[in-house]
């Protein structure tokens, strides 16, 4: 086993997800004084980072591969070596998955800890000397708690009798996905909470090479906790609001765009994060809420709790109420008709697809019938056939596809252009505002369609005169039928 070195500051970085690779690969190019080991328990993964094809890696984000390309292999690795990984490192950050739970005791609400305890466990089991260790994930408030109390129990029962010391500290990330080197790169903010000033500065002096110090806010380790679910449940209420006032809109003639872009110019409000769509997604939102809601629960804030219950209500509605609005503009059915699905990763420019609209909205279809042509520019067809629990039409043997053709069950197929998704369907739905579909040739393409056709912009992004100029019917997210 390696020794740790005292001139050079070594990172451990446990989980190579959406957190994990981006966050090492920012540190990894502003420091090139650091080695960072990203480790992962999947082995796949660990060898998609390590693919020569750079359009290959398992995370997709503008600016990544070019850094990647920069400093991997260089201080910046990728490996399964878990264990040796923590043994020289003075700083291990916990980047690992921490799903809501879905059995057993706050199950569906509170956050599975079971990784991250595990972890710790690992920590403890083999570092060496000092270690600072710091949780990235988002946890619930108090976790860090548990942490101290797994690490303080792992002083050594055979000789050499080495004592170990740990300081945990709380750094929670706050990049968004598919602006993540950008947000990395230029924060609001670097929070970083504990108790241990030494440890506490050993951390802010690695961000102070790119951050200005002023940026890099100092708490207790709770304050940090609870500030990470409340920025989330804060930016997911905004989208709530928003999306209730688009079914306001749509009833009484208002136009969404207009009315968010009205709201925003009050500076106490702000122009940002104000897009009505098909509700949001994404890794974090519905699960740190949830966890909130847990916790409010627990210390017996019944109020708090549905408080914020009720924007995870209103986002579950959203998602419903998109594929209700389509079936009742198909003149009421929508089985054996085929749609085309632009867009299936939760936003634009991101790969992840985890509590995407897109996928309880496919689902609702599906159920009624429907004949799926799903596009999206960056997610994999496995990746959507897990998310469907349903395998492509075309991955069918012969007979499984002629039982389904007569079924009323419906079924989808992997369309690799927007042209293929288009051929011969009723309707065309844009889930995700991924830049490709602003730019739709509707006058040359909206003879693939059926007619009458429908165009449902979820995310208000197609320019309306050319779709309507092209003989189709458009319905808008925020503004109902567009005429
Ligand atoms: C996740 C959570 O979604 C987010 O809330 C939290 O703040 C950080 O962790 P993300 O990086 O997007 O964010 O998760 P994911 O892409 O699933 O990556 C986690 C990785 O950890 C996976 O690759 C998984 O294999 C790995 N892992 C998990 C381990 O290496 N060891 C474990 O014990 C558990
Ligand atoms: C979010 C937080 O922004 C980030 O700070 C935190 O670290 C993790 O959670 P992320 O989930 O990657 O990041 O994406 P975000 O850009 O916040 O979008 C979340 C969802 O809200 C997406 O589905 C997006 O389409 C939706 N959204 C966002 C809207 O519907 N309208 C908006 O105006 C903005």
């Amino acid at each position: 086993m390696k020794k740790k070195d005292s001139q050079k500051t070594n990172i451990c970085c446990i989980g190579a997800g959406y957190v994990g690779g981006p966050t090492m690969s920012v540190i990894a190019e502003k420091c090139p004084y650091i080695t960072i080991n990203v480790v992962d328990l999947n082995q796949e993964r660990i060898a998609a980072w390590n693919k020569k094809d750079l359009s290959k890696l398992p995370v997709f984000e503008p600016g990544l591969s070019k850094i990647i390309e920069k400093v991997r292999g260089k201080n910046l690795f990728f490996s399964t070596d878990i264990d040796n990984s923590i043994a020289i490192a003075d700083i291990v950050f916990i980047c690992v998955n921490t799903p809501t739970k879905v059995k057993g005791l706050g199950a569906g609400r509170a956050s599975d800890l079971k990784w991250v305890e595990s972890c710790a466990r690992r920590v403890a089991s083999k570092s060496t000397g000092h270690t600072i260790v710091v949780e990235k994930s988002t946890m619930p408030v108090r976790t860090a708690e548990t942490i101290k109390i797994i690490l303080q129990s792992s002083q050594p029962m055979n000789p050499p009798y080495k004592e170990k010391t740990f300081s945990v500290l709380s750094n929670p990330e706050f990049l968004a996905e598919g602006t993540a080197i950008k947000d990395l790169e230029k924060p609001d903010r670097v929070l970083i909470g504990g108790d241990d000033e030494k440890a506490i500065e050993k951390l802010a002096e690695i961000y102070r090479n790119w951050v200005d110090n002023k940026k890099i806010l100092k708490t207790n380790l709770w304050s940090s906790e609870l500030t990470k679910l409340s920025a989330n449940a804060f930016l997911a209420q905004r989208i709530s609001s928003i999306n209730s006032i688009s079914a306001f809109c749509e009833v009484t003639g208002g136009n969404i765009i207009e009315v968010s872009k009205a709201i925003g110019t009050d500076k106490r409000i702000g122009k940002q994060f104000l897009r009505a769509g098909p509700g949001f997604g994404g890794s974090c939102f519905k699960k740190d809420i949830l966890n909130l809601v847990y916790l409010s629960e627990y210390y017996g804030l019944n109020e708090v709790a549905n408080y914020w219950q009720s924007v995870i209500n209103l986002n579950n509605w959203q998602n419903q109420r998109i594929s209700r609005i389509v079936i009742d503009k198909l003149f009421g059915t929508i089985s054996g008709k085929s749609l085309a699905i632009l867009g299936f990763s939760f936003k634009a420019n991101t790969n992840d697809t985890r509590e995407s609209p897109s996928i309880n909205i496919a689902k609702d279809l599906l159920e009624e019938g429907a004949k799926l042509r799903i596009h999206d520019p960056k997610v994999s067809i496995d990746q959507i056939e897990k998310d469907l629990n349903l395998i492509e039409f075309n991955k069918l043997t012969d007979k499984e596809q002629s039982k389904q053709e007569f079924s009323n069950q419906g079924s989808w197929i992997f369309a690799e252009t927007i042209e293929k998704a288009f051929m011969d369907v009723d309707a065309v739905l844009v889930l995700t505002e991924w830049e490709e579909y602003t730019n739709i040739q509707w006058k040359k393409l909206s003879k693939l369609l059926r007619t009458p056709a429908w165009v449902f912009d979820v995310r208000s992004i197609v320019e309306p005169n050319t779709v309507i100029q092209s003989g189709l019917q458009l319905w808008r997210i925020g503004e109902g039928s567009v005429s």
